[in-house]
Order: C-alpha cells, then sequence, then structure tokens
C-alpha cells in the first residue's frame, strides 16, 4: 500500500494534508518519498528550530536514550531542574518556577489553571474571580481549554459545552479590553504575535494597556509564546523584540512555550513568576510525561545550541536581508511584510488574485493556493489564515537558504502576476 492509501484506510481523518509523504532530510532541506528536495521554509510549523535531526539533537538522544529515558515525576529529576534553570536564569532573566509538558495547547491549559487557582486562592470561590480574556484570531491549541480560549469560530464548531469564563476582545483594541476586565477577571491571555490568526504583532500600547489592567484588577497577564518564543523572534522572549525601541517595559506574570523549544522532540513548558508560581502546588496539576529525562537533555541541548552557536544573532541578520529583499522588490500580489525575525508573514492582495490563472477554480484561500504553488516549485512555506504567506526557516539559516528561498518566492510569485 502506498503511504496514502494506509493514511487514508488508518490514520483518522482530522488534518488536510498535502498529498505527499516526507521521508528524509540534509539540514535545511527535506525530501519526499519520490525524493523531491524541498527548501523547508515551514520547519514543521516553526517546530524544528536548528533544522532537521541537527547534531545536538541526535546526541543528545543518543546519550540520554542509554542513560534514562523515563522517571515518574514522583521523583527528582536532574535534567528537568537543570532545563527550568535554564529557562528562568537565560530565557526569563527573572525569577520564577517551570513546568514541563508535551504540547502548546497544554501548556496554555496550564495558564489558565494556573490564574485560576491563583485567584481561587487569594479570592475564595464566591468572588467568581475565574474569567480569561483572551484576543480575536488567536490560537492557542485544540484541547477544550484552547479551544474555549481560541477566539476563531471555526475550532469551537461542534464541541458544545464548551468550557465556560473566557471573554474574546478585539487584538489591539485598548478600549475594548479596558471595558472587558472586571473584578470576576482572573487573567488575560494573548500571543505578543499571533501567528495561526496571520502573523499579526500586539502593538506596544496594548501590552502596555494590559500590564497596567493588571496592575490595577490584581489579575494575571500571560503570554502565548508557543511559536514566537524559543528564539524565533532573535529574543528569547517575543514581546521583549516586539516592545524593544517602543519605550514600553512590561513583562508578564507568566509564559508558555512549546514547539521550537525542544527542535522536534515534544514538549511544551510554563513559567510562572515566582509571586503567583504556588498556586500551582502539590497535587493541583501534572503530567505523567512531562519533563521526562529524555525530553529535558534534548530541549535543554537545543536551547543551549541556539545560545552558543549564534543563532539569535543570525534571527535577526537574516530578518533584515529579507526585509532588504521585499523592499527593492515589487509584486501586486504581495501587499506587505509583517511579523518578527524569522516569524514573517507576506500579505497576500485579494484583489490581485483574482486575475491568477487557476486560482478561483482552485477554490483554495490564497495562502493556501500560493503555499501549493511554492511546494510545486521546491519550497516549503506555510498558509497562516486565509491571506498570509508565512516564512519560518530555521533560526540557523544559511545566507545561500535565504537566497534560494528568495529565487523560489519571486519567481513563482512572478510567474504568477504575469
Ligand atoms: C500560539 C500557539 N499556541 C498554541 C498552539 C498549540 O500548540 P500544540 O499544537 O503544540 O498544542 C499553537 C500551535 O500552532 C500556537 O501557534
Amino acid at each position: 500500500m502506498t503511504t496514502a492509501e494506509l493514511t487514508d484506510q488508518y490514520v483518522l481523518g482530522n488534518y488536510g494534508r498535502f498529498p505527499v509523504a516526507m521521508s528524509r532530510v540534509e539540514g535545511g532541506y527535506i525530501f519526499d518519498e519520490e525524493g523531491t528536495r524541498y527548501l523547508d521554509f515551514a520547519t514543521g510549523i516553526a517546530v524544528c528550530s536548528l533544522g532537521h535531526c541537527p547534531a545536538v539533537v541526535s546526541e543528545a538522544l543518543r546519550e540520554q536514550g542509554d542513560k534514562l529515558i523515563h522517571c515518574s515525576n514522583l521523583y527528582l529529576i536532574r535534567e528537568q531542574a537543570e532545563l527550568a534553570r535554564f529557562v528562568v536564569e537565560k530565557m526569563m532573566e527573572r525569577a520564577g518556577k517551570v513546568f514541563f509538558c508535551n504540547s502548546g495547547a497544554e501548556a496554555n491549559d496550564g495558564l489558565i489553571k494556573l490564574a485560576r487557582k491563583r485567584a481561587f486562592d487569594k479570592y475564595g470561590k464566591e468572588a467568581g474571580k475565574n474569567v480569561i480574556i483572551t484576543c480575536k484570531q488567536s490560537f492557542h491549541g485544540r484541547t477544550l481549554g484552547g479551544i474555549a480560549a481560541t477566539a476563531q469560530e471555526k475550532v469551537k464548531i461542534g464541541f458544545d459545552p464548551l468550557l465556560p469564563g473566557f471573554l474574546h476582545v478585539p487584538f489591539n483594541d485598548v478600549e475594548t479590553l479596558r471595558d472587558a476586565v472586571s473584578d470576576t477577571t482572573a487573567g488575560i491571555l494573548f500571543e505578543p504575535l499571533q501567528g495561526e490568526g496571520g502573523i499579526n504583532p500586539a502593538t506596544p500600547e496594548f501590552i502596555a494597556a494590559a500590564a497596567e489592567l493588571r496592575d490595577q484588577h490584581d489579575l494575571l497577564l500571560m503570554f502565548d509564546e508557543v511559536q514566537v518564543g524559543s528564539g524565533r523572534s532573535g529574543d528569547w522572549c517575543g514581546w521583549r523584540t516586539i516592545l524593544k525601541g517602543s519605550g514600553v517595559v512590561a513583562e508578564p506574570d507568566a509564559v508558555s512555550w512549546a514547539k521550537g523549544f525542544g527542535g522536534g522532540f515534544p514538549i511544551g513548558a510554563i513559567w510562572a513568576d515566582e509571586v503567583c508560581a504556588p498556586a500551582l502546588g502539590p497535587g493541583t496539576h501534572g503530567s505523567t510525561f512531562g519533563g521526562t529525562p529524555l525530553a529535558s537533555a534534548v530541549a535543554l541541548a537545543v536551547l543551549e545550541e541556539i545560545e552558543n552557536s549564534g543563532a539569535l544573532e543570525n534571527v535577526k541578520r537574516q530578518e533584515k536581508v529579507i526585509r532588504d529583499k521585499v523592499e527593492a522588490w515589487n509584486n501586486p500580489l504581495v501587499d506587505s511584510l509583517r511579523g518578527v525575525g524569522l516569524m514573517l508573514g507576506f500579505v497576500i492582495c485579494e484583489d490581485a488574485m483574482t486575475g491568477v490563472h487557476g486560482f478561483s477554480e482552485s477554490g483554495n484561500a490564497p495562502a493556501l493556493f500560493l503555499v501549493n504553488k511554492l511546494m510545486d516549485a521546491g519550497m516549503l512555506t506555510a498558509p497562516a489564515g486565509d491571506n498570509v504567506v508565512r516564512w519560518l526557516p530555521r533560526l540557523n539559516v544559511t545566507d545561500e537558504e535565504i537566497s534560494e528561498a528568495f529565487d523560489i518566492f519571486t519567481e513563482t510569485l512572478d510567474g504568477l502576476s504575469g
């Protein structure tokens, strides 16, 4: 049976998949079963932060795999504690405590529980201080907590009754956010740079207002850094990149990570500051697989390599190269470029798409149509919403790969716009 036939017969059909099966890799390239080579600017949707099968990951897997793979959280785990220290001292540079889990949705569930439990401990059940405010176009994952938090109707349909206690406000709308906050608000949660919703950065004013409301209403300000975090912005913390030069200084009370945090190994994490962390005391939260010796050793190897190899500086340098090239290129299909670091979105001009051969007949949204065309041309990208084509190359992407990406991208789009 072919991979397509096997999948069709045995795998749950919950994903819309491209009809190719990936089978092996070389640095920034991935090959399908037919041997077709793709320049990978999707990286498993911002997961393979150091490219495919980097030596540090393979070595950490081998070394820890021979030593201790799994050990229950009934016991102390050295590798987990070392990884937590890296998060606190290198990534956050702020005192706090870390909890490990297995995915982004699970990390956000942890944040939601943290905010509610902390308000419960402080104000009691009667206060009803349990509402979490999130933003329109957000994406926080597919668990019941994740879809309740996600302010996109399409992820919620059919799953009623949803977890109650969520309010959604328009992203970057300071006035509506102010109106939405009340004594029953336990937390505000948003992505400093929305990924799935279309590469939308939070404005410094919005972040500042959320921090001010936190102080006024004694709630938790929580950032979902699952996609933009772990170095993708050119800093460990996406919000610090976004706030740089704005004059706004605002720090969250808690943060979630996953995706690039493990460089391809499944792991998620939350950091909570010293004051709120005790809310999740013994027996309140947990995960069998959270922070195993193997997951922790691999993630630490990945994060140390990002730090020591100059990958963060590379992100900033390559972002500038890309921006300069885009500036000098003019194509009617592209309206603008949004994002930070190597989480960039080409915003597609819908009007210009109507003249593109095959677009209307495809029945696809503009971004998906173009992602398909780029794939035909040998480059993987990812749609973000209907109108944005995302570039998410590895953080250690080379000059040659950027140059090749630009050639494929401009030739494909110039060819389509005629
Ligand atoms: C910002 C953000 N939060 C949460 C998630 C959910 O992560 P996971 O798929 O690992 O559960 C995603 C996934 O795309 C994401 O982009």
